[in-house]
C-alpha cells in the first residue's frame, strides 16, 4: 500500500498534508510513504524532515500511489499521474465547483472532501473546518492588532493610561470563539454577536459580553447538525440596526458569519464602516465567500476614511507550520478508518457514514448526493 503525498502547486497555498509525525504513523498502518520534493518547505519541513521519518522524497510521488494526499483540490494535470481508483483526499472546495468534480470523476479516482466530515463526536479528530477555523480566528486577532495603531490591554503607567481596545466578534463558531478567547488573552474588552442561541452561553463563559436580538427567530435559528440558518430579511434588519449603534464604538471588529453552501452573510454595511473612527480596523475571515464586511478585498488590507479592513484569504495559511501540523492529524486519523491495520491493507466500508458524508466521486461517477448532475 502506497500513500503519496503531494506538493501544492498553488503558490498562495503553504500548507502541505502529512508531517514526519504522520509520516511515521502511515508507516506504522502498513504504508511505504512518497512525498513530492519540496512540499513541507513552506511549512518549514524539509525533504531531509521525510526521509528521516522513513518517507522517499522523488518526483512523481502520485505515481502508483493508493491513496494521494494533499492539501487542495488536485488539477486535472496532476489528476494525470494518479492510477485510477486511488483515494484522493483533499479539502475540495465542492460548492459551485461541477467541473471540477467531474474531472475527479473522469480521473476514476475515488475523491474524499475533508470539509464533508460530518459533525459527530467520533469524526472530531478529523474534523478539518475546526481544526483550520481555530487557527484562522487565532490569526485574525494577531493580524487586526498588527493593523491596530493602539495597545490592546489596559495599561496604568507614569505618562498616563492606555485604555483597553474593543473588540467585537460578528459569528461565533469555531473561529469566533478562538478570536474571543485571544482577544481576551490581549486585554481587550470583547462583545460578540451570533444567530444561533447557543452561542450566547459559549460567549459569557469567556468573559465576553453577548449581544443579539433575542427573538422567535433566533431561538430556532439553529439546524440540527448545528449550523445557522439563513435569517429573514426582517430579523437581519433589526440585527442590523443594533449592530450599528455598537459598532460605532468599537476599535475593531472580526467577522467570522458563514451559512454552509451560501454566500457569507453581509453584517457590515460601508456605513457602519464610516461610522466607525479613523484607525479602527476589521478583519474579514468569509472574504473567500463573499465577505462578510462590505468593500472588504479578497488578499488586501485596504483604507476606507482612516478605517481598515482586512481582507487576506487563506488565514490558516499564515500560520502554515500550525495548520499543516493539525491537517495532517485529521488526515490520519480518517485513514485510519479507511486501513485495516492487521491486514495492512486499504478497507473501505462504505457503509460508514463518515465514508458516506466525505466521499465525492467513485467508479467514474460522483456520488454524493449534494453534487450529482441534475440530469443524472
Ligand atoms: P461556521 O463557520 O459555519 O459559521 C461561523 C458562525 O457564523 C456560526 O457560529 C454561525 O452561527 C454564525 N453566523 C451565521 N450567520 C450569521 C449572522 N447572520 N449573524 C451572526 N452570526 C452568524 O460555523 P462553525 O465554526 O463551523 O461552527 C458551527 C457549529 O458546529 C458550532 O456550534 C460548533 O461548535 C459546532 N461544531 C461541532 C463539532 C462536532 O460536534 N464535532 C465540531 C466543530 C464545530
Amino acid at each position: 500500500m502506497k500513500i503519496a503525498v503531494g506538493a501544492e502547486t498553488d503558490p498562495s497555498e503553504p500548507r502541505v498534508a502529512a508531517t514526519p509525525e504522520t509520516v511515521k504513523k502511515m508507516i506504522g498502518l502498513g504504508a511505504e510513504v512518497a512525498v513530492e520534493p519540496g512540499a513541507g518547505v513552506k511549512s518549514g519541513i524539509l525533504d531531509a524532515d521525510y526521509t528521516a521519518a522513513g518517507a522517499t522524497v522523488g518526483k512523481g510521488a502520485a505515481s502508483g500511489a493508493d491513496i494521494v494526499l494533499t492539501v487542495r483540490r488536485p488539477s486535472p494535470a496532476e489528476l494525470n499521474g494518479v492510477k485510477p481508483g486511488a483515494l484522493v483526499i483533499a479539502i475540495m472546495d465542492p460548492y459551485g465547483n461541477e467541473a471540477a468534480l467531474k474531472a475527479l470523476a473522469d480521473a476514476r479516482v475515488t475523491a474524499f472532501a475533508m470539509e464533508l466530515m460530518p459533525r459527530i463526536t467520533r469524526a472530531q479528530s478529523m474534523d478539518v473546518l475546526s481544526s483550520q477555523a481555530n487557527l484562522a480566528g487565532y490569526r485574525a486577532v494577531i493580524d487586526a492588532s498588527a493593523e491596530y495603531g493602539r495597545a490592546f490591554p489596559m495599561m496604568m503607567t507614569a505618562a498616563g493610561t492606555v485604555p483597553a481596545a474593543r473588540v467585537f466578534i460578528m459569528g461565533v463558531g469555531v473561529a469566533g470563539l478562538q478570536a474571543i478567547a485571544t482577544a481576551r488573552r490581549l486585554g481587550a474588552v470583547v462583545t460578540a454577536t451570533d444567530v444561533r442561541p447557543a452561542t450566547k452561553e459559549q460567549v459569557e463563559s469567556l468573559g465576553a459580553k453577548f449581544l443579539a436580538v433575542e427573538d422567535e427567530e433566533f431561538k430556532n435559528a439553529q439546524t440540527a447538525g448545528g449550523y445557522a440558518k439563513e435569517m429573514s430579511k426582517e430579523y437581519q434588519a433589526k440585527q442590523a440596526a443594533l449592530v450599528a449603534e455598537h459598532i460605532k464604538k468599537q476599535d475593531v471588529v472580526i467577522t467570522t458569519a458563514l451559512i454552509p453552501g451560501r454566500p457569507a452573510p453581509r453584517l457590515v454595511s460601508a456605513e457602519m464602516v464610516k461610522s466607525m473612527r479613523p484607525g479602527s480596523v476589521l478583519v474579514d475571515l468569509a472574504v473567500e465567500r463573499g465577505g462578510n464586511v462590505e468593500g472588504v478585498q479578497a488578499g488586501k488590507v485596504t483604507e476606507v476614511g482612516g478605517v481598515k479592513i482586512v481582507g487576506y484569504t487563506n488565514v490558516p495559511g499564515r500560520l502554515a507550520a500550525s495548520a499543516s501540523g493539525l491537517y495532517a492529524k485529521n488526515l490520519l486519523t480518517f485513514l485510519e478508518i479507511l486501513i485495516d491495520k492487521k491486514e495492512k491493507k486499504l478497507t473501505v466500508n462504505w457503509d460508514d457514514e463518515i465514508v458516506r458524508a466525505t466521499a465525492l466521486t467513485r467508479d467514474g461517477l460522483v456520488v454524493h448526493p449534494n453534487f450529482m448532475p441534475k440530469s443524472a
